[in-house]
């Protein structure tokens, strides 16, 4: 690829010294779990993020298992959520026992769509999960009132929207529980997979962290500075930390994270100043700052596009399409084609277009020449 979606190893490269310093500590630490370099992630997390509490996890999948599960959603429930996102949501939900309901969104953000939500809310409804889609963060100020009103639990999906703003306020701090991935392609890359839960409650940050602790608090861990000899099981849970060497190189990125927003950004625009009137494109409300994870178009000629954009060597990709609700698996939940019309308006039109700190600004206008050209 002449334009690649991303480059992990150039990014490497950049901050190589950094890095290497991080990774070589934890090596020389000898310990590779249950060290130093997670609590300390925990509290530069939070602290960037604006929320009292951050849990390390090992995905961005974990984060919302463990979220849902601390809330204690379970059999019998029913969560609500939209279909044209990853997996990992609806998956959480159904593995927690619940049932996981779709609804529509809102075209303009692509976000849940706040009315749809309140209308399909059942007694059985236990929790809400809104998606901040592509880095748009979801009206979570609704999205908290509704849940306030109904006495519901917010999970909110920011897993592609680190850094993503509303009315000033950085993601993260708003709903019961915020669910970040740092898998390698998001905006605060690991080197594999690692994710994150923050929330404002201190007793569910640390049900959270025991769950994903094999149902053990990290204080109580056997070891020469604890005095417990033998393993204390609070609860079942799964083995889902973070390791020592992911945190570690996630705290040697953080001081960058404001500055690759900020290319994103640049990089979103330059998009929005060169493809005007070609396709429709993303928008950011009025009072919401969007962290442009990927910076996604629509347009009916999606897939010829798609086509001649390979074929240049620039990558693009139909992320989250089709959604979840057309796809095999969940072909059994009584969804069907017209289910959900603006979700799957959007999921036969959506294009991603190359977009981060790997490109520079001269490659965004290289792509948006070909789409351009594409579509001439
Ligand atoms: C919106 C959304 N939620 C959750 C996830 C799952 O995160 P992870 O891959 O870290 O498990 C992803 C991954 O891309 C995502 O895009």
């Amino acid at each position: 690829m002449k334009i690649a979606l991303y480059d992990h190893a150039k990014l490497y490269r950049e901050h190589r010294e950094e890095i290497d310093i991080a990774i070589a500590r934890v090596l020389e630490s000898g310990q590779f779990i249950w060290g130093q370099e997670v609590p300390a992630f925990e509290k530069e997390f939070a602290n960037w993020v604006g929320a009292r509490h951050a849990v390390s996890v090992g995905s961005g999948t974990a984060a919302l298992t463990t979220a849902l599960r601390a809330l204690g959603i379970g059999p019998g429930d029913e969560v609500i959520t939209v279909a044209n996102t990853d997996l990992a949501g609806s998956a959480a939900i159904r593995a927690a026992g619940a049932s996981v309901v779709w609804v529509d969104i809102d075209p303009e953000t692509r976000c849940i769509d706040t009315a749809a939500c309140e209308a399909a809310i059942t007694p059985r409804t236990r929790a809400l999960l809104p998606v901040d889609l592509y880095g748009h963060p979801a009206d979570v100020i609704e999205m908290r009132r509704i849940a306030d009103r109904h006495g519901l639990a917010l999970v909110e999906d920011a897993c592609i929207a680190l850094g993503a703003e509303i009315d000033g306020r950085r993601v993260g701090s708003l709903a019961d529980v915020t669910c970040f991935s740092f898998a390698p392609g998001k905006h605060l890359g690991a080197y594999g997979a690692a994710g994150a839960c923050t929330t404002q409650d201190a007793a569910l940050a640390e049900r959270i962290r025991k769950l994903m602790s094999d149902g053990q608090a990290r204080v109580r861990r056997y070891g020469p500075k604890s005095n417990v000899v033998g393993q204390h099981h609070e609860m079942e849970g799964y083995n889902q930390q973070m390791d020592e060497m992911q945190a570690a190189i996630l705290r040697a990125k953080l001081p960058h994270l404001d500055e690759t927003l900020a290319v994103r950004r640049a990089q979103a625009d330059r998009y929005t100043e060169r493809l005007a009137g070609l396709a429709d494109l993303p928008a950011e409300k009025t009072g919401y700052r969007h962290a442009w994870r990927n910076y996604v178009i629509e347009l009916d000629r999606r897939d010829a596009l798609a086509a001649h954009l390979f074929t240049q060597g620039i990558g693009c990709n139909g992320l989250y399409s089709p959604p979840l609700h057309l796809q095999p698996v969940y072909s059994g939940l009584g969804y069907v084609l017209g289910s959900l019309p603006r979700t799957e308006r959007s999921g036969s039109r959506l294009l991603g277009l190359p977009l981060g700190p790997h490109l520079s600004l001269h490659q965004i206008d290289m792509v948006a020449e070909e789409v351009r050209a594409g579509l001439s």
